[in-house]
């Protein structure tokens, strides 16, 4: 299956919402019907959180609401992505098989009341779940208003029962093979922790003190697989009886539950739910990383943001609302990064239950309100973009990314708590997203050729065959920055022996021999008298050379004298090492000069103005304001703005919270971007 397989005659963006018409009167829904239609809305995702209504006792169905919905929604013309309901069970499945209900680490039962309530291992939770999937997968399989299937919700549940802790030894006879293998991959003659059977080995339970790393690891991968494999057993029950349609999931951006470069290659269509938060301004920043996993998780292939909100959210502590304008300026930077629908939680906001005080397309006040003007706006926006559907946003800057080492770096008893994974990523990301320059974010295993740039800011953990490709990357001439505390530890967690990063060295051209974290910052000094003055906060490595050059050394604290910062020419290619954490302004410079080195050039090179995001996609160039303030911007070229159908450029005005989507001409693209020209990836 190939998305989009129906959606592309379809020949505009997706737009709509979450739909949940069982909170209301039947009387409502016609009225649901028109404000969609008004506000330009084409797709629905129904029935999400339906199972008790569609399933009111074990085996007795309910399917005459449902019926008369989807009919109704069809006259209105308006498409379904039709849901299985599993993520939250009925009451019922719990309190008759108090088995499907998860346990956490204390043993501690998590009850029905709220949702979530399942135990992704537990037989009575998925032979229920496939019980509901296949009546709902019979009955509406050929209905002429599913457009596409979306399983359960947001997959992301662990339990630490007993029946989880069967499947689990399963799993892991399959991962090891034997018990010495286990064993030996877990390290366990560390405090006497070897199993001489099978059946003493649990899920990490709480315990009295630090737990085995490489337990918890492994319990990570096989959470992750459990519920991979339980997306599979929907999926394939909606195969059989809709062999046609999409069928996909709604996943969470870096979301740590599950790792998503296995689950997305399993969709037909990569979603995702992403809620900027309006009070954070560094907010879009992990929106705009997000939004490029995404095109990362499909292999640069569209996707859809299929929730995210128009105003405040209410879960969490203080729930800011959108500023007027934001809605749609949030909205179009997914488009821009490769998104080809846009989707809301949730169309009318709920009167009643946990989420009564989120925002919604229809607000409790009414249509009349500004939430649903700016969304039937943004409508009108989104029929004018049209023409960029199924186009790709071509990148040669590649962020490696791999949840196993997310999980692995960010186990306790480290280092420094203060290294985090995500606050590395977000800070290689930075000065990419400032000037304008396209990024993937990619996993290690991925073919890198056809990027300029590889980037890893924290791989913690890096497999013997991805280190080999990334060394035969540089050696064919490409350009490899690899961040702190890198190449640290193998598949299993266990840390590699010798100076580090052992399987990085020979590339890089420098090697350590301890960890430093600091207890005051550090001054930096770059060899170039351009560059800035930089500081390590708290994280410092103790560095030498091995045939790199410094490009900069620690001029003061623990390391003074030592390098930071270190460049490498290896095969016909070239590698850099950051062995601190440093400050924006001195990691931009490195960045930068990385991304110069590689022959990226930007039309932003002098940077981009404050809160302005710039994104080439198709033969379209995306300005977008996500401030408050008017902001100038030169683009490369004048072209006309696919919004307004007006010429515009190059000098333009963005008014607050406003966009521009320049239409360039082949000759002003290829002058100006050489990210278009290196890029070799294509969109099938
Ligand atoms: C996610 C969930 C929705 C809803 C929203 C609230 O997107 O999938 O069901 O809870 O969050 O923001």
């Amino acid at each position: 299956m190939t998305f989009p397989p129906n959606f592309a005659e379809q020949g505009s963006l997706f737009f709509g919402a979450d739909y949940n018409p069982e909170q209301w009167p039947e009387e409502v829904w016609p009225q649901d019907i028109a404000l969609m239609q008004d506000a330009g809305i084409n797709l629905v995702t129904v029935g999400v959180f339906s199972w008790a209504q569609l399933e009111p006792e074990e085996g007795r169905w309910n399917f005459g609401w449902l019926d008369r919905i989807l009919d109704l929604l069809h006259d209105g013309g308006i498409r379904v992505d039709l849901a299985t309901p599993t993520a939250s069970p009925p009451p019922w499945l719990g309190h008759r098989y108090p088995g499907s209900l998860p346990q956490d680490a204390d043993g501690r039962t998590l009850w029905y009341g709220s949702r979530n309530q399942f135990n992704p291992s537990s037989s009575a939770y998925r032979r229920a779940a496939a019980s509901v999937t296949e009546a709902l997968a019979r009955r509406y399989g050929s209905h002429p208003a599913v457009a596409m299937w979306h399983v359960g919700n947001e997959l992301g549940q662990v339990s630490f029962d007993d029946e989880t802790a069967h499947a689990f030894r399963g799993w892991l006879q399959k991962r090891h093979g034997s018990l010495e293998e286990l064993n030996a991959a877990w390290g366990t003659a560390f405090w006497s922790q070897r199993y001489s059977s099978w059946e003493e080995i649990l899920p990490p339970r709480r315990a009295p003190y630090i737990g085995n790393p490489a337990q918890a690891l492994d319990f990570k991968r096989f959470t992750s697989d459990e519920l991979l494999s339980l997306y599979r057993l929907q999926r394939d029950i909606i195969r059989r009886h809709d062999p046609e349609k999409p069928v996909t999931t709604n996943l969470m951006g870096f979301f740590p539950g599950a790792d998503y470069f296995s689950l997305a290659p399993e969709t037909d269509v990569v979603a995702n739910d992403w809620y900027t938060d309006p009070a954070d301004p560094g907010s879009r920043e992990l929106g705009a990383l997000t939004h490029d996993l995404c095109r990362g998780l499909g292999s640069g292939r569209p996707w859809l943001l299929l929730e995210s909100a128009t105003s405040a959210v209410n879960w969490r502590s203080h729930n800011v609302p959108k500023a007027p304008g934001a809605l749609r300026i949030d909205a179009l930077s997914a488009v821009a990064r490769g998104a080809d629908g846009i989707c809301f939680f949730q169309f009318r906001q709920s009167a009643a239950g946990a989420e009564r005080f989120h925002s919604a397309v229809v607000p409790l006040a009414g249509a009349d309100t500004r939430v649903y003007r700016e969304t039937a706006a943004l409508g009108k926006s989104l029929r004018a973009l049209a023409p960029v559907t199924g186009t790709g946003v071509p990148a040669s800057v590649a962020i490696l990314f791999d949840w196993d080492s997310w999980w692995a770096a960010e186990e306790s008893a480290r280092p420094s708590e203060r290294l985090r994974v995500m606050d590395q990523m977000l800070s290689f990301y930075r000065p990419l997203l400032r000037h304008g320059i396209a990024v993937e974010v990619v996993h290690p295993g991925s073919d890198l050729s056809r990027f300029a740039l590889v980037l890893a800011p924290n791989l913690f953990l890096l497999r013997a065959a991805h280190a080999e490709a990334l060394e035969e990357y540089a050696a064919a001439g490409g350009a490899f920055l690899a961040g702190p505390f890198t190449g640290v530890a193998d598949e299993n967690a266990r840390l590699a022996t010798g100076r580090f990063p052992a399987l990085l060295r020979r590339c890089l051209g420098v090697s350590g021999e301890e960890w430093v974290p600091l207890a005051k910052p550090a001054a930096v000094a770059f060899a170039s008298p351009a560059a800035p003055a930089g500081t390590a906060y708290f994280w410092a490595e103790d560095l030498r050379l091995d045939g790199a050059r410094a490009l900069a050394c620690f001029s003061s604290g623990p390391l003074a004298g030592k390098p930071a910062l270190t460049h490498h020419p290896y095969g016909s290619g070239q590698a850099w090492y950051v062995g601190a954490d440093l400050d924006d302004a001195a990691l931009s410079a490195v960045v930068m000069d990385a991304v110069a080195a590689a022959g990226i050039t930007s039309v932003f090179s002098g940077g981009l103005p404050d809160d302005v995001e710039a994104v080439h996609r198709g033969q379209w160039l995306f300005l977008l304001n996500h401030g408050g303030v008017r902001r100038s911007v030169r683009a490369p070229a004048a072209g006309t703005d696919l919004l307004t159908g007006h010429r515009a450029g190059p000098d333009l005005e963005l008014e607050p919270y406003g966009a521009v989507v320049l239409e360039l001409s082949g000759s002003a693209r290829n002058n100006v971007n050489d990210e278009t020209i290196r890029t070799t990836h294509e969109i099938h």
